[in-house]
């Protein structure tokens, strides 16, 4: 027994099992649910096992008649405020109140107990406005353990923090807004945590099982590296199994017609980033204010600049992560052209998804200038979800399993960048090749790795310093001594802690060492690659051959490069809009504008004034869309300029925009619409 260990501690290391529902290893524990009670020798009354230190010699009875019916007054209490909606509900199967109810054999008391619900007019109990995080507080236990992931001892964002006192106390935003208009990266954290169903990653895993069973779109997967070294723990095996190929051979019996591995795109990512790094070292003599690069592969990182810190943009790296670039090669490259003559003709599109650790990346999947290139994004959890729905016997399948070609080739860097560290030191083994240190510098940088909170640096001969930010925490720390601009050239931040295997939608796990064996595994995976240098994957090199050119040439720009804007800012309602127009979703460029809106299109079509005159042209008088490497974008001229309007159209006009908006109110909520906006083409490209 260590010191310090509490009751908890020493029953599961001798293990006896003891009931929690408030308990997190990684949190701080506030002992409300009063499940874990125990009798001490010598205590008159039972002790919260998850908060009592543990004496040596203590004698600890952890089941009797008198602790049962602790737990069964309790757990009334609990199901009487409960909806009891089990069969419909997201977490049905590994909800820790269901389990509490099954093992102390209360489903009398479930049955009994007539189903209600937190009765709180005052406050919005449902919540469906993030693309990630979905809320339903009605089925809330007030446990406290997703205002804890989300402020203090966790992300410090304080999105969400207990309203009212005592019994029927609610984690609420603040002003109650929805979760959309707070300050919400998207992390996915309070979800991880949340014992119940209460707060869960907003569920694709329907729709993905209703188009493959409808079998009439071509289908292509592709999974992350950090899902691989942790869905084995939704079978039972333990944390650091690698089941890459289960879960490709799992994928298939789906029906995916074809399973790539993101890690393909993530090589491609520390391509054009590594020269996208080495140019922006180079101009900086010239002075130009970039440096350090941040990377931005992780979502929930990008979400906090643009609503935190806009005036950070431009050192944002403007490659797109590997899920986006995955996304974009497979609908909008030679792979999709190749699938027949629908898709050549630009008439159809495979669908495609994603599986990921993120519950944010569900968010970057819809951001204007990217949205469309993936159709749905699973979490970790929810592809046990469809395996376990579709009763696969994911433990038996075979461990080998190969992924198709030509997006399923990678190397050790690309599967470290599950790993918080991995991005950097994989950036860094390919920018040592280009500056010609490759044989002079390691491969491996372990100063950069490891769990541990806090920033982590190495000194890089030939490039300079560069910096680890595990966890936004840490991130928020480091920019509040703005040394870091002079200190640093390049910073990795990933939001959570760990990196992705710590991300918001892989399995939820009570092992307090979780992220040390989910790490573990990803780098044993790098050690035992063939290759381990994003520069040295085949099929990477054959792309640039074959349709690229070179990292950072004009059509890789196209398709794995992107723009930022700041949250609430007219350059972000103008990407909507442009976004909106190239998908031709007239009902969601109508919702940017005032219903009396003027557009100048400064085209044949003139000026149009109403939104429903403007939904009207986007519907009837705008050339059908294309599909696949046909679909062409709007893009922004400058990929972080806060302030830049200027735009270049699919048919390569140079356009500049000018806008007036007005804060619409409805209800409680508020929002910005476009009032009057006009288009100026500068000349033809
Ligand atoms: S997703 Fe992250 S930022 Fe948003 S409420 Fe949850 S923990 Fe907080
Ligand atoms: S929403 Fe979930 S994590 Fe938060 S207090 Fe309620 S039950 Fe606990
Ligand atoms: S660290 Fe990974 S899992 Fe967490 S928000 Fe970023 S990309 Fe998502
Ligand atoms: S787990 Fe100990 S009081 Fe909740």
């Amino acid at each position: 027994m260590n010191d310090g260990s509490t009751l908890l501690d020493a029953a599961r290391e001798a293990g006896v099992h003891i009931t929690t529902l408030c308990y997190h290893p990684r949190l701080p524990c506030h002992a409300v649910c009063r499940m874990c009670l125990v009798n001490v020798d010598g205590e008159v009354r039972p002790q919260p096992a998850c908060v009592t230190k543990a004496k040596e010699g203590d004698i600890v009875e952890t089941d009797s008649k008198d602790l049962q019916e602790f737990r069964k007054t309790d757990a009334e209490w609990l199901l009487a405020r409960h909806p009891n909606d089990c069969m419909r509900c997201e977490v049905n199967g590994s909800c820790r109140l269901q389990r509490f109810v099954s093992e102390n054999q209360l489903e009398d008391s479930w049955e009994k107990i007539p189903r209600g619900s937190v009765e709180h007019p005052e406050h919005s109990l449902t919540d469906h406005t993030s693309p990630s995080i979905w809320r339903d507080l009605s089925k809330c236990i007030e446990c406290g353990l997703c205002v804890e992931a989300c402020g203090e001892p966790g992300q410090q964002q304080y999105v969400i923090g207990f309203a009212e006192r005592g019994s029927g106390r609610l984690p609420v935003t603040v002003f109650d807004q929805s979760l959309a208009d707070t300050n919400c990266i998207s992390c996915g954290q309070c979800t991880l945590v949340c014992p119940v169903g209460a707060l869960i990653e907003t569920p694709h895993w329907h729709d993905v099982l209703h188009t493959l069973d409808a079998r009439r779109r071509v289908s292509a997967v592709q999974v992350a590296p950090a899902t691989r070294v942790a869905i084995s723990e939704e079978f039972g095996m333990k944390p650091g199994t690698v089941s890459t190929g289960r879960m490709i051979n799992a994928l298939r019996q789906l029906g995916f017609d074809y399973v790539f591995d993101t890690n393909f795109a993530a090589d491609l990512t520390v391509m054009e980033e590594g020269i996208e790094f080495l140019a922006r070292l180079k101009n900086e003599k010239r002075n130009q204010k970039r440096l350090p690069l941040f990377t931005s592969c992780c979502p929930g990182w990008v979400n906090w600049v643009e609503i935190n810190r806009p005036d950070l943009l431009p050192h944002l790296s403007t490659t797109k992560s590997p899920q986006q670039i995955h996304g974009a090669l497979t609908k909008r490259s030679a792979f999709a052209r190749a699938l027949g003559s629908e898709f050549a003709e630009d008439k159809a599109e495979p669908y495609v998804v994603s599986v990921m650790p993120c519950t944010a990346k569900k968010d970057e999947a819809v951001r204007p200038g990217v949205s469309g290139d993936i159709d749905h994004v699973l979490t970790t959890r929810e592809l046990a979800r469809m395996i376990r729905a579709r009763d696969i016997a994911f433990s038996a399948l075979p461990e080998e399993g190969d992924f198709d070609s030509p997006l399923g080739e990678s190397t050790g860097a690309a599967q470290i960048f599950g790993a918080s560290g991995g991005v950097m030191e994989a950036i860094v083994r390919t920018a040592s090749h280009f500056i010609g240190e490759e044989n002079s510098l390691p491969l491996e940088w372990h100063q950069l790795r490891g769990v541990s909170a806090g920033v982590k640096t190495a000194e890089i001969p030939g490039i300079g310093k560069v910096a680890i930010c595990n966890g936004i925490a840490t991130a928020q720390r480091m920019l509040e001594t703005e040394t870091w601009r002079d200190e640093y050239v390049a910073v990795e931040v990933m939001a959570c802690v760990g990196g992705c295997l710590g991300g918001g939608g892989e399995p939820k796990s009570m092992d307090p060492l979780v992220l040390e064996k989910r790490m573990q595994a990803i780098y044993d995976v790098d050690k035992n690659a063939v290759r381990r240098r994003s520069y040295e994957n085949q099929d990477v090199q054959k792309l640039y051959a074959t349709e690229l050119k070179e990292p950072n040439s004009v059509r890789a720009h196209a398709l794995l490069h992107t723009s930022y804007a700041a949250r609430n800012s007219k350059r972000l309602l103008l990407m909507r809009f442009l976004d909106c127009i190239d998908r031709r979703d007239a009902r969601g460029a109508v919702s940017l504008f005032h219903p009396d809106a003027l557009w100048s299109t400064a085209s044949p079509f003139g000026d149009i004034q109403g939104a429903s005159n403007i939904e009207a042209l986007i519907n009837t008088r705008l050339p059908p869309r294309k599909y696949g490497p046909g679909y062409a974008r709007h893009r922004m001229e400058s990929a972080a300029d806060a302030n830049d309007l200027t735009v270049v159209t699919p048919t390569d006009e140079r356009c500049r925009f000018s806008m007036e908006v007005e804060t619409l109110h409805e209800g409680s909520e508020s929002r910005m619409v476009i009032r009057k906006l006009v288009r100026k083409v500068l000349y033809s490209i």
